[in-house]
């Protein structure tokens, strides 16, 4: 027996569990103090009425002969597509219910997706980012590109002509840094990979939190995007849904490469790979985009947005550079006094007992920086704040 080799380029562990196990330690060691957590982007606020009684129902109804289900369709029910598929008219993107997925969040779908591409393949990755599209073709051994993230071009790197890539990532609004392309920026970025045979893997889990409508919160708003774009979304930054576990893949009809289609892959792969989303939760999810739940999400959206905004205040009265915070629950700033991330993660941890997550996670151009969420409740991120503000005073 030969083990997956490529496990040894990996971190011993993943950004996330190694900071759980940091600030575990730390709070064993000092079981008096309160630790407030900016770090992970985790929400808190719990889901919403109309996603509750929908649960409750379909609860009710799995307890009953008639209202029983067993297996799902793999790639989701009709009823819950349709709303999804609704949604995104609204954008003026128009889908077919058979590009539409259901899946258990884009963390799954975006590693996953990868089974469909030779290992042959180049990809391009910003740097700072996500980290699980590095780290999930690090498992496979595709040659990795870095595309450099920097204060010089707003977190938003530009396609460059000289590289030749055939996958591509883009996060947008960006995690960590919060950054958002706009629709000229993706016009290029849809240009390059349609001019090199590439596919574009567009994580848009942060699109709710645009709230300007002049921004794209979908790469499909860009023409020519269906020809050489996936797009990965989640409903748990949009409605609370990190423990519950949904969100959706569109793959649509025209990305053909020899002689075959994409979306029939997918289909193929996950029919044989995974069972689906439960129903229960998939009536949770349907919910969600009802009038009365897009009303009780924004809320809650509205909410972690003004936390954004208390600490975007203290960093500014700081003259702390930060980018993010506007159209994404993370700010991303530049670590003080020229600390890097970690020194900085240690610092905050031991001195004022706040979480953070180091930039230096999320990537080499991410040294220096730090990310902080607008997650907790509003009551804990004033408290992080004024613990902050007296720190940096
Ligand atoms: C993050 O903090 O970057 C995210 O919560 C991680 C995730 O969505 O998997």
């Amino acid at each position: 027996m030969k083990i997956n080799e490529n496990y040894k380029k990996l971190e011993v562990s993943y950004l996330f569990s190694t900071i759980a196990k940091k600030v575990n330690e730390f709070i064993r060691n000092n079981p008096d103090k309160k630790v407030i957590r900016l770090g992970i982007g985790d929400v808190t606020r719990p889901l919403c009425k109309s996603v509750i009684e929908a649960i409750k129902s379909a609860t009710d109804e799995m307890g009953t002969f008639e209202g029983f289900r067993g297996y799902g369709p793999e790639q989701g029910y009709d009823f819950l597509k349709e709303e999804i598929q609704k949604y995104y008219a609204r954008k003026n993107v128009s889908l077919d219910l058979d590009e539409i997925f259901i899946s258990d969040g884009a963390k799954s779908d975006l590693g996953n997706i990868l089974d469909l591409f030779s290992t042959d393949n180049t990809v391009l990755i910003p740097d700072p980012v996500y980290p699980v599209y590095v780290d999930t073709n690090l498992m496979q051994n595709r040659n990795i590109i870095f595309l450099k993230a920097d204060q010089q071009n707003d977190f938003l790197p530009m396609p460059d002509e000289s590289i030749k890539a055939d996958l591509i990532y883009l996060c947008s609004p960006n995690n960590p840094t919060g950054a958002v392309y706009n629709k000229s920026q993706l016009e290029k970025w849809v240009q390059y990979a349609l001019k090199n045979n590439a596919v574009i893997l567009f994580d848009s889990a942060y699109e709710c939190f645009i709230s300007d409508s002049n921004l794209p919160s979908s790469i499909f708003e860009i023409e020519g995007a269906k020809s050489c774009a996936i797009e990965f979304c989640s409903l748990s930054k949009t409605a609370g849904f990190t423990g519950t576990r949904c969100g959706y893949t569109i793959v649509p009809f025209e990305l053909n490469f020899d002689n075959m289609s994409l979306n029939k892959m997918w289909l193929r792969r996950q029919t044989t790979k995974f069972n689906g989303v439960p129903y229960i939760v998939q009536r949770g999810a349907q919910a969600v985009f009802s009038e009365k739940g897009q009303k009780e999400i924004k809320e809650n959206i509205e909410y972690y947005k003004r936390n954004a905004s208390l600490i975007s205040q203290t960093l500014k009265k700081h003259n702390i550079y930060f980018t993010g915070g506007i159209h994404s629950p993370y700010i991303w700033l530049k670590c003080p006094n020229n600390m890097k991330s970690w020194e900085f993660f240690d610092y905050l941890l031991q001195n004022i007992q706040i979480v953070g997550t180091p930039g230096a996670g999320f990537g080499q151009n991410g040294e220096g920086f730090f990310r902080l969420t607008s997650f907790n409740t509003c009551e804990n991120t004033k408290e992080a704040m004024e613990r902050l503000d007296n720190l940096l005073t």
